[in-house]
């Protein structure tokens, strides 16, 4: 006999371990992009605030306390406030392998990408603790935020393909694909190349603040580069970005594109467009703080339209029923009343 106990200790694990791709699942992956797209902006905020050793210690905040103190003022809370963040990212995380457990036999890939977020925080916890021990050593910031804009682009692809998966449930088809319009080598290559230079802008970027003056601490160490050469080099990939993308937007309206292709481009458009404007704006002004964190808000949308562009027209994932939506096509009495 089953007791109300057991029944509601069901109802849980149903909610958090779903057996199809539900509500619960999307919400997750959606908050797993703007999680680890927040965290580039949040530790924006560290750097320009110059509260990268607002914490003199790592895993420690002082040498005698794990917490910040009054003494460490405004920049201890702000460094602390960071780190904080990295509980609500993990909470996320776990919550989505949860979600993902029971289907990772039929959608391992997906569950795999779930775990490679989950099991890179406490990677970053790692470096972000190398970063102080080194008094914020530019090399070591820079692999702190290449990793972070990694994962956003790892969940964006995952958010795409629970997406998929939702609508296929909502419309009862189970051939929905997340390429699903027409795609031709052009359209294929202009993607993948506006990808790779997203990623050298991205490299570049991280060149460029290490050779600025916002390090995240007065006395932290800077790179010698040129500052204005490598400001150069960071912008041309970005001409490379936005020629593609023009290219791309004319020759869709030539195919038989999808909305969601053509919503992709656009969207992209878009962003590189505000991306660039105060890229432009933060170098010809001596990198006023506010429009720098602009810049920092940006990274994380560029990162995810490019990857969805990316995806859009080169992507081979398609829809597939989940171990128990198999079994119940095949002996539903069984299920149900199991
Ligand atoms: C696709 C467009 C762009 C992307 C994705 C992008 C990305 C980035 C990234 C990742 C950083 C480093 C952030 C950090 O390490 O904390 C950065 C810094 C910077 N970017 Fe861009 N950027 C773009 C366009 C531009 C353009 C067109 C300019 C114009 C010159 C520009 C100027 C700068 C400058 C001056 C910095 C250094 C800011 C500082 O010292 O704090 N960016 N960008």
């Amino acid at each position: 006999m089953t007791t109300a106990g057991d029944q509601a200790t069901r109802r849980w694990s149903d909610a958090l371990m779903p057996r199809t791709f539900t509500l619960w699942t999307m919400v997750l992956a959606v908050a797993s992009v703007v999680s680890q797209a927040g965290i580039i902006v949040t530790g924006g905020a560290v750097r320009l605030t110059a509260s990268g050793l607002g914490c003199s210690e790592w895993p420690r905040c002082t040498p005698e306390s794990y917490v910040t103190t009054p003494e460490m003022g405004i920049n201890g809370a702000i460094e602390f406030g960071n780190r904080l963040l990295t509980f609500v990212l993990a909470a996320i995380a776990v919550l989505m392998i949860l979600a993902l457990w029971r289907l990772r036999k039929t959608h391992g890939k997906l569950f795999g990408m779930s775990l490679v977020l989950a099991l890179v925080i406490p990677a970053q916890a790692l470096i972000g603790g190398i970063t102080v021990w080194t008094d914020l050593n530019p090399w070591v910031v820079m692999l702190h935020f290449l990793v972070s804009a990694l994962m956003v682009s790892i969940a964006t692809l995952l958010a795409y393909r629970v997406g998929v998966e939702r609508r296929a449930r909502l419309t009862n088809t189970h051939d929905r694909k997340i390429q699903d319009g027409v795609t031709t080598p052009l359209t294929r290559i202009s993607s993948i190349t506006i990808y790779i230079a997203g990623w050298f802008t991205l490299v570049m970027g991280t060149i460029v603040t290490g050779s600025g003056p916002h390090g995240g601490d007065p006395a932290a160490p800077r790179h010698e580069f040129d500052q204005l050469l490598v400001t150069r080099m960071h912008a041309a990939p970005v001409y490379l970005m936005v020629a593609l993308t023009v290219v791309l937007l004319v020759v869709m309206y030539r195919l038989q594109t999808s909305v969601r292709q053509r919503r992709a481009v656009w969207s992209l458009a878009a962003v590189l467009v505000f991306q660039a404007v105060v890229g432009f704006y933060q170098h010809f002004n001596d990198l006023p703080i506010g429009v720098v964190w602009m810049h920092m808000f940006g990274i994380g949308l560029v990162t995810w339209a490019m990857t969805v562009v990316l995806d859009v027209f080169n992507s081979k994932y398609e829809s597939m029923p989940t171990q128990y939506e198999v079994a119940q096509k095949e002996e539903p009495e069984t299920l149900i009343h199991a």
